[in-house]
């Protein structure tokens, strides 16, 4: 499982897009947990890097629909789950499986 980024370059309430095996992905960390999720809206596909990061979801900046950090679940319309892989950490080291 690739190595995608080191933990001080995803500060708390930040986020960093990366972009592992051609596949972007966007690191979030909301109270020292990292996520790791699709960039692209799974409504329309806006960025979610310019997403507002609040109390453990998503908010996407085209339409304001919010996604749950943990599930993808998208707490407006559930129809829409943002997809997301598991994260783990070593040491200061952020690891993703897209597997
Ligand atoms: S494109 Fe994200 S909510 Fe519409």
């Amino acid at each position: 499982m690739p190595v995608v980024a080191k933990l001080n370059e995803v500060p708390s309430l930040g986020k960093k897009l990366v972009t592992v095996e051609g596949q972007e992905v966007l690191l979030v960390n909301f109270k020292g947990t990292i996520y790791a999720v699709e960039n692209e809206c799974p409504h329309q596909g806006a960025p979610l890097a310019g997403a507002i990061i609040k109390d453990g979801h998503l908010s996407c900046p085209r339409h304001g629909y919010r996604f749950d950090l943990g599930s993808g679940v998208c707490k407006d319309f559930p129809e829409f789950v943002l997809k997301s892989w598991p994260v783990r950490i070593e040491g200061d080291e952020i690891i993703v499986d897209l597997a």
